[in-house]
């Protein structure tokens, strides 16, 4: 029987829940799998609060039972669980594959922990083959998106079939093909200074370990 590595990632995470504890919940199929078991322990009887990091992960954790408060309710979070598109070896990420990069770093940000739940093929030695997620406003793409170009990539807004995918928060995602990123920080900052990006999937210092599902069932923590 083959592993389901992302639920092996995702589950292991999940340990680290304890009673009292104001969650955020991630997005993406890692992410989903953390949420359902979160679920299994909720309804076990398991006291937790939670904020979700996109509209489908709300809707699950809606469905299964688990106590979603609103922003104003809290302050800081004790624990996010997230999945990522990309991670090297100093826990820098790329993320945003599922187009909710914005939500999740307020959420991991306001975290006092971060764990990154993903399968080997995420653990990478240098950022750039998974192309950057960036948010950006529709009012004047064209400009940003040229602002984009001139870093060094080749932007290429999302679309969901014929349309252009819009974020939760109503902005388009420009995927940006670096290649090899081989200074996130630095690229961070050129990003940051245009002025309609709204932001980036670069997470640096942010995630505090990863948990990595392998195919032979074991586990990695980076
Ligand atoms: C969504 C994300 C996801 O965490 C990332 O895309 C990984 O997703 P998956 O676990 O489905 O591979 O950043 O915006």
């Amino acid at each position: 029987m083959s592993v389901n590595v992302k639920q092996l990632a995702a589950e292991k995470a999940v340990e680290y829940v304890k009673d009292g504890m104001k969650v955020g919940l991630g997005t993406g199929s890692t992410a989903y799998w953390a949420i359902r078991k979160l679920g299994e322990r909720v309804a076990e009887g398991l006291k937790i609060t939670a904020v979700a990091t996109s509209q489908a992960s709300e809707d699950q954790a809606r469905e299964l039972g688990i106590p979603l408060v609103g922003f104003g309710d809290i302050d800081r979070l004790d624990l996010t669980i997230d999945g990522a598109d990309e991670l090297d070896g100093k826990l820098q990420l790329v993320k945003g594959g599922g187009g909710a990069l914005l939500r999740e770093k307020i959420v991991a940000m306001g975290s006092e922990r971060m764990i990154v739940v993903a399968d080997e093929s995420k653990a990478v030695e240098t950022l750039g083959k998974f192309p950057l997620p960036v948010e950006i406003v529709p009012f004047a793409c064209e400009w940003t998106l040229s602002d984009l170009a001139k870093l060094g990539c080749e932007p290429v807004l999302r679309r969901t079939g014929d349309e252009l995918y819009k974020s939760d928060n109503g902005n388009y995602i420009a995927d940006c093909h670096f290649g090899a990123i081989h200074s996130a920080p630095e690229l961070a900052k050129a990003l940051q200074g245009i002025p309609g990006v709204v932001e980036h999937g670069l997470f640096i210092g942010i995630a505090d370990f990863a948990i990595i599902g392998k195919s032979d069932g074991s586990i990695e923590v980076i």
